[in-house]
Order: structure tokens, then C-alpha cells, then sequence
């Protein structure tokens, strides 16, 4: 089934162009069809919403602060089951294990730390929709997407 799902690629990433390069040329090579996109900077607020259900966790004001310090791209993505094949591409939140089982993922190849771990995706069709109306207020996700 077709679906959207919201990636972003983190500051970590942002900052060096090659790699936001890398990552653009990534997702053109995986068949995702590119739906909206656009650069951006969070304040300390949008993070400590986006990332509400983390509160409490103790890497999460690492979290916070880290994706408030500088600039990062997000994508409405499109594909053939779109939010599995995103997070195939990542592979696993922690880099030294993403480097140990999969080497060729995003994560495995450029992310830093656990918490700087270059890129985000959705994880179910219900957060691709919040986070999508998250990242991208005006774009009208019932037009696009079916409820589950
Ligand atoms: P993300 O997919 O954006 O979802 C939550 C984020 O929290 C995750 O990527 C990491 O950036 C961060 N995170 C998750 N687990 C850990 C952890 N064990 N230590 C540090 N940061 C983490």
C-alpha cells in the first residue's frame, strides 16, 4: 500500500553538506518520491513537544537540546509501504548497533551517537499523520492518507 511518512534528517547531518547531500541522493535512489520538503530550525519548545513521549527518559533533554541547535531538513516522503522501507534505510535509533548488524543503514554510516543518530522517521501510519501535520501544518493529511 502507498504510503506518506515524515523523515528527517537531524542537525548532526544538516551541518556537514556532503552528507545532507548523500542522504537527498539516498532517498532519490530508493524510489521515494520527494512530496514536500523544507528546512527548518526548532526551538527548544517544538522539540520538547515533538518528542513529549520521551519525557522522563534520561537521554531526553540531550534530545531536546540537540534537535534545537541548528538547522534540519524534513520530507513528506512517498512509497510502496513507505514507513517500513524509511526505517530499513535508517536502521536501529542506537549507532553501535546500527554499525554492528547493519552497515550499509544511515544511521550505521553517519550518525554520531545515540542521541545525534543523523536521521528520524515514522513509526506507524498514526505518528507518520501527527508528525507530518507536525512538520507540516498546512499540508491536508486526509487528503492523502486513509485512517487505520
Ligand atoms: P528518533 O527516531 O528521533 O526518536 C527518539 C530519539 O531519541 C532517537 O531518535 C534518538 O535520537 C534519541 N534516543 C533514543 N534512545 C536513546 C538512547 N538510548 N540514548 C540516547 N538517545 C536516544
Amino acid at each position: 500500500v502507498l504510503q506518506l511518512t515524515l523523515a528527517v534528517i537531524k542537525p548532526d547531518a544538516v551541518a556537514h553538506p556532503l552528507v545532507l547531500e548523500a542522504l537527498h541522493q539516498r532517498i532519490l535512489d530508493n524510489n521515494f518520491v520527494i512530496v514536500r520538503h523544507k528546512d527548518l530550525v526548532w526551538r527548544t519548545q517544538d522539540s520538547e513537544r515533538f518528542y513529549a513521549e520521551h519525557s522522563g527518559r534520561f537521554f531526553y533533554q540531550r534530545l531536546v537540546e540537540f534537535m534545537a541547535s541548528g538547522p534540519m531538513r524534513a520530507y513528506i516522503l512517498a512509497r510502496e509501504d513507505g514507513i517500513r522501507h524509511w526505517r530499513e534505510l535508517m536502521g536501529p535509533t542506537k549507532v553501535f548497533r546500527a554499525r554492528y548488524t547493519s552497515p550499509a543503514t544511515i544511521r550505521a554510516q553517519f550518525g554520531l551517537t545515540d542521541t545525534r543518530n543523523t536521521a528520524h522517521g515514522s513509526d506507524s501510519v498514526e505518528s507518520a499523520r501527527r508528525e507530518i501535520s507536525f512538520f507540516f501544518p498546512d499540508f491536508c493529511v486526509d487528503e492523502w492518507m486513509e485512517r487505520e
